[in-house]
């Protein structure tokens, strides 16, 4: 979900809807607002994005009052409809909240308070937490911070919410456990929100909230940080915002995915610069120099990450392993943070996320650490809670990525992670000086030859345009682009929403063989690379059950391109490199059949871009 908040001198509705636009990357299948105007609050809610709320809140209010706060949906608790969105009175009409996260006693907590007379209005988890705010204020004729001090030491969950009291109304309290939160501090005005896009353009002075915190914001007052557990005074660490406008804006693409997918070039670029030094064969990390002992010792590394970045992870193994011969496993952190893992203090975790704020990922972390793991971060968000979580860590430098589907985050995590493997094989002496080179400049070179994988385009558009029908589609790839394969998959299900599994290509025998007809689509990632011929007999395989054969292939290829029924030419590169490639093709393949498809690319149903709950 996503949380915006005003208080100030400006009209704060324009100031809430902007803002809520910008983070609807964060859910959207309903959203809300409270405006307060002359000490009372005016809600306005709905099942839908914030273009619904807009339509329905300049019908329904006067949209006057210079505080007020709002929210975007991403349902865990109660089915998206008007009743469940935020914000959320409370019984007596006082108080009113907006949360981000999941209250997990909720229910014990709810039959308590039914039992002292409260009515719930709604299935959610918030509801329940706002009444608890009042029971505790009302009990003991508490102020609002002391207040929802007092409740939060009762939940257990992860939140960043923000409550406001009509009896206080120049006041707004903030809290974060789990979940982001930035407070904006502009003159005489403090913005609230879940990351600083909304506003960016009135402050670039920024705090973010860690674990465990609170702030009490007032109009005309100095801004108060407090530990929730213990009530003492933080000093708050001020930080400049880098971001710029320009970055959260969609620059005449048609989509924010489409704008990310040509940003590729450019942010790989941004990605390795001064770290990569080709000529001079130095690539130099800070977090990896200052830790290197640790990486070069480790017996074993670690990768835990979700979705996507997972799949980086994936192509990492296949790297590191091959370059610094350390062996390597890669795990979902939901799976890793709840099995009572096998973690030694050798072993270094790397976690990789883009958004750097993924529940499992950052619970995964925290578990490493306990365990006395060397953890290290591959994030790509600055200041994000993963990355100050991490003892030392990688920035992957993409920009903001506002698509829900992750394009250059991918690509981006995965060059910093071969600059990773090229690291630890220097150190290690694993590589030899000839390829060591080779690969220093063969990486350098990757930026223009995704330039070049991107004039695939019109190729995938038309190949789009045969198969946006399909129910079902089937990718293969072997070695470094088996991989590829899953994530060219995840890219078709989730903004096409045609049902897609990737595989290793030879493993299609052992399964996915028996779904091969003249209907089937079977994307094959065949540059040329080490396997080439069996990937070929794979090919043969099912042209021999007449299925239809997409090939990504290296350019000039002959031999697939006799047998396939359309081929994607990508620029040729060293072997370890070619995920950095075949994934182009794939990503403007699933944007192209989603468009065809009318669905809503950037913001693909019942998904979220930052997946702040477990
Ligand atoms: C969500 C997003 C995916 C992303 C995954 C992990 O599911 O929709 O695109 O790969 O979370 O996110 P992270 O920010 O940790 O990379």
């Amino acid at each position: 979900c996503g949380i915006v908040g005003y208080i100030g001198h400006r009209e704060a509705y324009p100031v809430i809807i902007k803002g809520l636009k910008r983070l609807e990357y964060r859910g959207y299948d309903s959203a809300g607002l409270v405006l307060c105007e002359d000490g009372k609050f005016n809600l306005s809610k709905t099942k839908g994005k914030v273009s619904d709320l807009e339509a329905k809140a300049e019908k329904e209010l006067s949209l006057k009052g210079t505080v007020g706060m709002g929210h975007t949906r991403w349902a865990t608790h109660g089915v998206p409809n008007d009743v469940n969105s935020h914000p959320h009175f409370s019984n007596s009409g006082e108080l009113v909240i907006i949360h981000n996260g999941i209250i997990e006693n909720y229910e014990p907590l709810k039959k308590e308070l039914m039992n002292r007379g409260y009515v719930f209005h709604s299935d959610t988890d918030t509801e329940v937490l706002v009444n608890l705010i009042e029971e505790v204020q009302k009990k003991d004729n508490l102020k609002l911070g002391k207040a929802v001090q007092v409740a939060l030491n009762q939940v257990i969950g992860a939140y960043a919410i923000a409550v406001m009291d009509t009896k206080t109304p120049e006041e707004m309290v903030v809290a974060r456990l789990g979940s982001p939160l930035a407070i904006g501090i502009g003159e005489d005005e403090f913005f609230v929100a879940s990351d600083a896009s909304p506003f960016i353009e009135y402050t670039t002075n920024a705090i973010y909230l860690e674990d465990e915190e609170m702030a009490i914001v007032r109009l005309h007052k100095p801004m108060k940080v407090r530990k929730i557990k213990d009530n003492s005074l933080v000093d708050p660490y001020i930080q400049q915002l880098q971001m710029n406008l320009e970055q959260i804006e969609k620059g005449g693409y048609d989509h924010f995915m489409l704008k990310e997918i040509y940003e590729q070039p450019s942010v790989i670029k941004d990605t390795y610069r001064g770290r990569l030094h080709a000529n001079k064969g130095i690539i130099q990390m800070a977090g990896v120099e200052d830790n290197l002992e640790k990486f070069t010792n480790a017996r074993r590394i670690l990768i835990v990450a979700c979705g996507t970045s997972w799949h980086a992870g994936l192509v990492a193994e296949y790297i590191i392993e091959e370059f610094a011969r350390i062996s390597v496993e890669v795990e979902y952190a939901s799976e890793f943070r709840y099995r009572n893992p096998i973690i030694n203090s050798d072993d270094v975790v790397i976690a990789i996320s883009q958004s750097g704020e993924t529940a499992d990922t950052l619970a995964a972390i925290k578990l490493a650490k306990e365990k006395g793991a060397f953890v290290f971060g591959v994030c790509n968000v600055v200041g994000s809670s993963i990355s100050r979580e991490t003892h030392a860590g990688a920035y992957t430098h993409a920009g903001p990525e506002i698509g829900v589907a992750s394009t250059k985050a991918f690509t981006t995590q995965i060059t910093v992670l071969t600059m990773i493997a090229l690291r630890l094989a220097k150190a290690k002496g694993t590589m030899s000086n000839s390829d060591y080179q080779r690969y220093l400049l063969e990486l350098e070179l990757i930026p223009e030859k995704v330039e070049e994988a991107l004039l695939s385009n019109d190729v995938a558009k038309t190949i789009a345009g045969i198969y946006k029908g399909a129910p079902n589609c089937l990718y293969l790839g072997r070695g470094y682009n088996f991989p590829v394969a899953l994530e060219g998959a995840l890219k078709l299900k989730e903004i096409s929403y045609i049902h897609a599994e990737g595989y290793p290509a030879a493993e299609m025998k052992h399964g996915p063989i028996a779904l091969i007809d003249e209907h089937m689509p079977v994307v094959v990632i065949a540059p040329k690379q080490n396997h080439y011929d069996k990937v070929v007999s794979n090919i043969q395989e099912i042209k021999a059950r007449s299925g239809k054969i997409i090939a990504v292939v290296t350019k000039g290829d002959t031999q697939v391109r006799a047998l396939a029924d359309h081929v994607i030419e990508v620029p040729d590169t060293s072997e370890a490199l070619t995920p950095l490639l075949t994934t182009i093709p794939l990503q403007l393949l699933s944007y192209h059949i989603a468009v065809m498809r009318e669905c809503n690319v950037d913001q693909p149903r019942n998904l979220a871009k930052s997946v702040t709950v477990e």
